[in-house]
């Protein structure tokens, strides 16, 4: 997924978003969106700042406007729907922690290119107007969520009951199954506004929120079930996708007479077709010299996976905001608002193999791909819940790695950014970031499985003497530089490999900084499946391109197809790929450029500018 996905012509910080898979996707590389559409100027129109979020826009902004109308008259019946809860911010106020504005629920929206669709996600009305603030469990005994496909008879017996409870409550039930699947739907499709913000909507992907709002949804799930077979200890399971054993849809889910069964799958990624962590695509065509293709085997695409997993947990994700993501404040659209997010941006997992499993689950059929295949559905699929619980395994295990930037961040905006959830009693919670950091003081973990991913550090693939330092990387460096970077900004990146040369800058601020690729203003329309690769000094064999099992290989951009109904079909973004390891492993530490190759793998973009600098 593009990580950039603001909406600048709505004036929404983060809009809807729809996943889908590219399979069934009419051909893209046949026109050029270039010549089609008018290239989009993402920054000449972000000039809403935090304090025009109250009420004064862009006036050339006219579906921004039709929103906000709308937007007032919702709020006018939430007072009745849900009780105020709403608290009037100060609207000079720049930056403030994110908060659902309860009685701003309306419908969620959907969008393809094709079609846009309305549905109803909003939470039961309150019965007593009463929030409670969230108080971490007492009590020291850990529940423990286990591996998905390690569980055992009497295990699975109890998990089957309580999801058979949990779909049989009363539909207005706010514990009842589709209840709690439209959870995500309202936090992630724009049901709510942020408090204080009535034109700003809330999303909980691509930024920090990602991890902490997950977690909390995924609480208080489990809480539900525990209490509904009356077993106050029961823990959910997770899919560990991370390893080999694990890289199949869980069998447990597959059974159609269980209540984990989920029809709208896609069927040919049943067992035991191996999970594709890279871009949730079942089959990876590797070109080979004699241009044919081979599909890799099981095998392969298993040890690839630990790479990706490596690329994604390990080198790509050493500080705070490569791994959880972009900051993202209340009432925030503009880059130049000072303190408010630059742009939604996912972390790296997020970006990674969270959404490629989503892909993978997620039913063929465009435009919606449901379940697990558009966020407005996924919680619909009882495998949405393991997937996440891996995802939050992840996060855990991410903050033992080692590396002295590997921890959350702690700014005020994020620790007090808040979620509101129906506790398994049925009482409206709310839950702050601050909260839910450490899952043990939240009375659970995960069932300790080895990581074998740890262990899948990328080798160089050029293993000629004296790379970095001899003279035939001189010459080889020289030779590049002949025609390498002729073409000049912006590239447009359609079927063949573009190589350039970057100047690296001469030193960071401080000694640990993370020296970082940065892919900016990459244009593309939202609807296109988008893929492509970037590699350092490479050996330009495009006939077979830098894998992930390579050093050399830095990191891959993909678009899936989203969008909401109001917002640009261009989309303008930025990648980061992390450096020092890569530059480490290829002794390249004293070059003072790299030569940075653009492998297109689907669709066409423009890409703005490249450099390198010191941010993640
Ligand atoms: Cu809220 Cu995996 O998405």
């Amino acid at each position: 997924m593009a990580s950039t996905t603001n909406s600048p012509s709505t004036g929404l910080t983060l809009p809807n978003f729809s996943i889908q898979t590219s399979t069934f996707l009419p051909k893209t590389s046949q026109r050029s969106i270039f010549k089609k559409k008018k290239p989009f100027n993402f920054n000449s129109k972000r000039v809403v700042s935090c304090k025009a979020s109250n009420g004064k826009q862009n006036d050339a902004d006219t579906s921004f406007l039709n929103r906000f109308d709308r937007r007032d008259i919702l709020l006018g019946l939430g007072g009745s729907l849900y009780g105020a809860t709403s608290l009037v911010r100060d609207p000079f106020a720049l930056a403030d922690p994110i908060e659902p504005d309860l009685s701003s629920c309306g419908e969620s929206t959907v969008d393809t290119s094709k079609a846009c669709m309305n549905v109803p996600c909003c939470p039961p009305k309150l019965k007593d107007s009463k929030i409670i603030d969230f108080e971490p469990p007492l009590g020291c005994k850990i529940r423990y969520r286990p591996a998905a496909h390690l569980v055992d008879r009497d295990y699975l017996y109890k998990f089957e009951s309580a999801m058979e409870r949990m779909k049989a409550l009363p539909v207005d039930d706010p514990r009842n199954f589709m209840q709690q699947a439209n959870i995500h739907c309202a936090y992630c499709n724009g049901a709510y506004s942020q408090v204080g913000f009535p034109d700003q909507k809330l999303e909980v992907h691509y930024s920090w929120l990602f991890f902490p709002f997950h977690r909390m949804y995924l609480y208080f799930f489990e809480r539900i079930l525990g209490k509904l077979i009356g077993d106050p200890d029961f823990a959910m399971p997770f899919w560990n996708w991370d390893s080999p054993c694990g890289m199949t849809m869980p069998q447990i889910y597959l059974d159609p007479y269980s209540p984990l069964y989920d029809e709208n799958r896609n069927l040919e990624h049943q067992p035991d077709v191996v999970v594709n962590l890279n871009d949730g695509k079942s089959v990876v065509k590797q070109k080979k010299k004699n241009d044919d293709f081979y599909e890799l085997t099981k095998r392969e695409q298993r040890n690839r996976n630990l790479y990706v997993m490596y690329q994604q947990m390990v080198r790509s994700s050493k500080t705070a905001s490569c791994f959880h993501g972009a900051v993202y404040r209340a009432g925030c659209v503009s880059e130049t608002d000072i303190g408010c997010t630059p742009e939604p941006r996912g972390g790296t997992l997020e970006n990674g193999a969270h959404l490629a499993v989503h892909k993978f689950v997620g039913a063929k059929n465009p435009p919606y791909n449901e379940d697990m295949g558009n966020f407005y559905s996924a919680g619909r699929d009882p495998l949405f819940y393991a997937h996440h619980g891996n995802v939050d395994r992840m996060w855990n295990i991410w903050k033992t790695l080692p590396g002295k930037k590997r921890r959350d961040f702690d700014e005020k905006d994020w620790l007090n950014s808040s979620f509101l959830f129906y506790d398994e009693n049925a009482n409206m919670v709310r839950v702050k970031v601050r909260d839910c950091l450490d899952s043990k003081t939240l009375g659970y973990d995960y069932q300790s499985v080895d990581i074998p991913w740890l262990r899948s550090k990328p080798t160089p693939r050029r293993r000629r003497p004296g790379v970095g330092q001899g003279q035939d990387q001189g010459q080889d460096v020289a030779a590049r530089r002949k025609g390498k970077n002729r073409r000049g900004f912006p590239i447009v990146l359609d079927k063949v490999a573009v190589r350039i040369e970057i100047p690296r800058l001469k030193k960071p601020k401080n000694k640990d900084d993370e020296e970082v690729l940065v892919l900016q203003n990459i244009q593309l329309d939202r609807n296109d499946s988008v893929q492509f690769y970037v590699s350092i000094n490479d050996d330009e064999d495009d006939d077979n391109p830098c894998k992930p099992e390579e050093s050399e290989f830095v990191g891959s951009f993909t678009n899936v197809p989203h969008g909401d109904c109001h917002s640009e079909s261009m989309l303008s973004t930025n990648l980061y790929l992390p450096l020092s390891e890569a530059l480490e492993d290829l002794e390249l530490q004293r070059e003072d450029s790299i030569v940075v190759t653009l492998l297109p793998k689907e669709g066409e973009v423009s890409i703005g500018n490249i450099k390198i600098d010191y941010v993640c």
